[in-house]
């Protein structure tokens, strides 16, 4: 949701934001600029679209700079509206939102002050120039303290050879190698020795090739290093097209990983004594995560009949739910950013539960707000539709529900090599190329399935129209009739999920509904008998009906991988959203 990046060194600083904001377009792609200062002068280059349409500001000269890749949340993404933005001797890039900006902005035009843009971030930097009168520093926190909502900044004062930080709700991080840097996500870092994360409420120098952390009142404080992995990031598309491709063909890895990770993760076992005392089970989380909750539930409810409610972030964040003693919060985020999924972890455990964070990020605000942390491991996740994270986020989920099932005395089906049947589902996944047609041609299409089938079918139907951009709806099989079923005409595509042998016919019946109504079927299933029956099938090795999604989710992954390919689309970089929403 927006990026931002930094550099003070000896080199042109020009080359290394870029090659920052590449890294972090995945936050924003619908315009992206650049402020490089030399000589005490700071030149702003702009663009409408992608990162590459900023290549032309490679020759700005200055070796201190600041850079932003931007998601519109207030004005058209357009040229004037990109950051940064100017006021003064103020040149500022802003991830997050500001809620009283009307208000703010208000006021300056009372006192005769112009504006350029339609954003709410321009307003800080008339605040910023209206303090500045001293320390940039104390001017910068002035006007934080008028500041509502969320941000991370990165601001340049003419005159003045530093970067100026700022942060709050939004993540904000600091690396030091051969120059400083300054990112929203490490991976933007580049080449560094050194990460630090501004904490909520700290503001930060970069002078010289020092970097001064200080608290909300402008007292030093030592900064929180991050561990990372050094080869991490820098693993690229390689053989692959498209991220997405190469993070799906990734999940075989990735279970394999958490198979060891879970089998020996120490910190899964100190879990376990949260486990032994949980007696509800409160699910918060967003999108594709949000899903992989609603899996969990039905895993959990049925091998250690423990009572687990599962929420959209953004719902129970605005409810007055209610958290029983002995509550275990169970946030589930890939980015471990997500500005929803924060709030409602945070009003969880505000409210007395155990927060757990289950994220792909360890250095993630979820994983510092949270009281124990559960890491999926499954590398960093570049396209904006989330496939491996998904089924990693699964393979964790499901070892809360057996181990929960243990802790009361129950057993759990054994899990099996899971990530040796991921490869094999990968392998017969491709079947769906042939199924593309149809959904490139089509106005609409439906997923439907029963009990963990029918979250598949969510989730099926989610990637679908996230990168396809065809409508389509994820439906309980037995719901069809009582409504949806109306929108089915002549070749309508209706994929139908079905791996639960006792629930398998209930779902055909409502294949046969809609078959008779013109539906076109497509079939996934794990039921051989099944598949001889249908004409367009996918096949899926054996797995047991609890742990059936970490698999059947693959072709419909693929599904909406191809849908989008034939339909012209570009399957990373979906048009109108970002990979980490930190806002609202
Ligand atoms: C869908 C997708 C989104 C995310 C959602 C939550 O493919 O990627 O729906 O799942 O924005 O993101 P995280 O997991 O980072 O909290």
């Amino acid at each position: 949701m927006c990026g931002i990046v930094g550099y003070l060194g000896k080199k042109q600083a020009a080359g290394a934001l870029l090659e920052g904001l590449y890294r972090l377009e995945y936050r924003g792609y619908d315009s992206a600029g650049v402020a490089v200062m030399d000589e005490n002068v700071i030149r702003i280059v702009r663009r409408k679209g992608r990162v590459k349409e900023l290549e032309c500001a490679r020759h700005l000269v200055g070796n201190i700079g600041i850079g932003h890749t931007r998601w519109a949340t207030h004005g058209s993404p357009s040229e004037k509206n990109a950051h940064p933005h100017r006021f003064g001797r103020v040149v500022l890039v802003h991830n997050g939102i500001i809620e009283n900006a009307h208000a703010l902005k208000e006021e300056c035009l009372t006192r005769g002050e112009e504006f350029s843009s339609e954003t709410d971030s321009e307003v800080i930097a008339h605040l910023i120039e209206r303090y500045l009168t001293g320390d940039p520093l104390l001017a910068i926190k002035k006007a934080c303290e008028r500041l509502q909502g969320s941000y991370a900044l990165a601001v340049l004062i003419e005159g003045k050879h530093a970067i100026y930080l700022a942060r709050k709700k939004s993540p904000l991080l600091v690396g030091k190698g051969e120059a400083l840097l300054v990112a929203s996500d490490l991976p933007a870092l580049g080449n560094i020795s050194h990460a630090y994360a501004l904490e909520d409420g700290q503001f930060a120098l970069l002078k010289g090739d020092e970097i001064a952390f200080y608290d909300g009142e402008l007292r030093p404080v030592s900064p929180k290093e991050i561990a990372f992995d050094r080869e991490e990031g820098e693993k690229e598309t390689l053989c692959f097209e498209h991220f997405m491709q190469k993070e799906m063909a990734e999940i075989p890895a990735v279970l394999a990983r958490s198979e060891v990770d879970f089998a020996t993760d120490s910190r899964f076992s100190d879990f376990y004594r949260v486990l032994c005392q949980t007696e509800y089970i409160q699910i918060v989380a967003c999108g594709t995560a949000f899903h992989a909750g609603l899996c969990a539930k039905e895993a959990i409810e049925r091998l250690a009949r423990i009572s687990c409610e599962v929420t959209v972030a953004s719902e129970y964040r605005y409810r007055d739910p209610i958290v029983k003693e002995n509550t275990l919060c169970i946030a589930v985020s890939q980015s471990g950013e997500t500005a929803d999924t924060i709030a409602a972890a945070l009003l969880s455990k505000e409210k007395g539960a155990h927060l757990a964070a289950l994220t792909n990020v360890a250095y993630s605000s979820l994983t510092r707000a949270a009281d124990s942390v559960l890491c999926t491991n499954a590398g960093r996740e570049v396209a904006v539709a989330a496939t491996k994270s998904f089924n990693a986020q699964l393979f964790v989920l499901y070892s809360v529900a057996r181990a929960l099932a243990f802790s009361r005395g129950r057993e759990a089906p054994p899990m099996q090599c899971f990530s040796a049947l991921a490869y094999r589902a990968l392998e017969v996944a491709e079947e769906v190329r042939s199924w593309t047609p149809f959904f490139a041609a089509a106005k609409s299409a439906y997923f439907i399935g029963r009990g963990a089938d029918y979250v598949v079918a969510l989730e099926g139907s989610l990637k679908l129209k996230e990168i396809s951009y065809l409508p389509s709806e994820g439906y309980a099989a037995g719901e069809l009739k009582h409504g949806t079923l109306a929108l089915l005409e002549e070749g309508t595509p209706v994929v139908a999920i079905a791996t639960n042998e006792d629930l398998a016919e209930k779902t055909m019946n409502a294949v046969h509904e809609a078959r008779s109504r013109g539906a076109q079927i497509f079939l996934v299933t794990t039921l051989p008998g099944l598949a001889a029956r249908e004409e367009h099938s996918v096949l899926l090795p054996p797995i047991d009906e609890v742990y059936s999604p970490l698999i059947s989710v693959i072709p419909l992954q693929k599904l909406a991988y191809y849908t989008a390919l034939a339909r012209g689309n570009d399957p990373d970089k979906p048009r109108n959203l970002a990979k980490s929403v930190t806002v609202e």
